[in-house]
């Protein structure tokens, strides 16, 4: 799938997230690690969301699904009846009925399952916390969703330390499905498991978005795993989406330097530790972000107008050979703006 058709699942409008200074910490100011996001997620989409650590990825899940409060911005979800309702206005309780709709997949097998609690305990917390179904009705959703995500109903009885990295990230997904959500966030699902075991997960978790029509917000460090299964990827650096593309387009033709410098840097297996680019200098420290294009200290390319004015995201129309659009991309860059193009009169 391309750029959206069908009114969309989701849609993310100038989304901020600022953390305030601590008084006693040396920063100067608030942590802008969120600035004015905004994106759409059509449904049964799959939607890339990609950048080296510290660009911002995690907060702007977390604020989507209201595990924190955006700064600025709307967070847009069309729930089952059709209605829309902006996740960013509500308060909590009236946010509560509609959580089991969107649902997380976390980063760390290990550490997001409590390992007191059963197989069954944990997958089925939800039904329990929703107070959905008899105990007998829960018992047979917990199996159920068990044998969908390839784990035997005998497993309900065990602990998590009884299971490997991918058994453990099953039952997460097992957990995050039993609610038959609409959105699932999964930042970072399948960063800490080795690679073969990475497509396994992968391979499931396309199966499920088939067969429950889910729609996907993927956060990742590695485009590797983006490539063959996001349809569309935004690239954020200091919490701005800096391009947004079709997948296809993106790796054969990144625009953003940032994206080409992001492409040809190996990714560590750990997330959270630093990637290693043939760049100068570090990504941008977002209490103190750069005037004009965050990127620009960085930048191969920087010219005049990238120190003083920041870019805007502007979509333009990719065109086969026959002159038809067939996709949109959305690219940040002053280079790709034909006002401030070098050279330009
Ligand atoms: N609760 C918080 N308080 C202050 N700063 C935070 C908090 N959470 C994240 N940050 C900062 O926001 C920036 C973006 O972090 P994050 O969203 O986790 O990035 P990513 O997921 O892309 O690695 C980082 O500089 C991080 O240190
Ligand atoms: S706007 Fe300028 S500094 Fe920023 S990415 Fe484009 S060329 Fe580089
Ligand atoms: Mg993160």
């Amino acid at each position: 799938m391309n750029a959206p058709a069908a009114a969309p699942l989701l849609s993310v409008r100038g989304l901020s997230k600022h953390f305030p200074a601590r008084a006693s910490a040396p920063a100067p100011g608030p942590t802008r690690a969120v600035n004015d996001v905004s994106f759409d997620l059509a449904p049964g989409e799959t939607l890339g969301l990609v950048g080296e650590s510290g660009s911002g990825k995690t907060t702007t899940a977390r604020c989507i699904l209201r595990a924190l409060a955006p700064t600025a911005g709307q967070v847009l979800f069309r729930q089952r009846d059709g209605a829309v309702v902006d996740l960013a206005a509500l308060p909590e309780r009236a946010l509560q009925p509609l959580r089991p709709q969107m649902q997380m997949i976390f980063q760390d097998p290990f550490s997001s399952l409590n390992p007191r609690l059963t197989v069954a305990q944990i997958v089925g917390e939800p039904l329990d916390i929703h107070r959905l179904g008899s105990p007998r009705e829960r018992e047979e959703r917990v199996v159920d969703i068990l044998r969908k995500v390839g784990l035997q109903p005998e497993h309900r009885t065990q602990y998590p330390n009884a299971f490997s990295g991918g058994q453990r990230q099953r039952i997460g997904i097992a957990r995050a499905l039993i609610m038959r959500p609409a959105l699932v966030v999964a930042d970072e699902a399948v960063s800490s498991l080795d690679v073969s075991v990475q497509a396994q997960v992968l391979n499931l978790l396309k199966d499920l978005q088939e067969e429950f029509r889910l729609t996907y917000l993927f956060v990742a460090h590695n485009l590797d795993v983006v490539r063959n299964f996001c349809d569309r990827v935004a690239v954020m650096y200091a919490g701005r989406i800096v391009e947004l593309a079709p997948a296809a387009g993106l790796f054969d033709g990144p625009l953003h330097p940032y994206t080409q410098a992001l492409l040809s840097a190996v990714p560590p297996p750990d997330p959270d530790v630093k990637m290693k680019f043939d760049l100068p200098g570090e990504i941008a420290d977002p209490t103190r972000l750069p005037e004009g294009c965050a990127f620009h200290p960085r930048c191969p390319e920087c010219f005049a107008p990238c120190k003083r004015l920041l870019p805007e995201l502007r979509t333009t129309a990719t065109t086969d050979e026959l002159g038809c659009v067939y996709a949109s991309r959305a690219v940040a860059c002053h280079l790709r703006d034909p006002a401030h193009r070098p050279g330009h009169a």
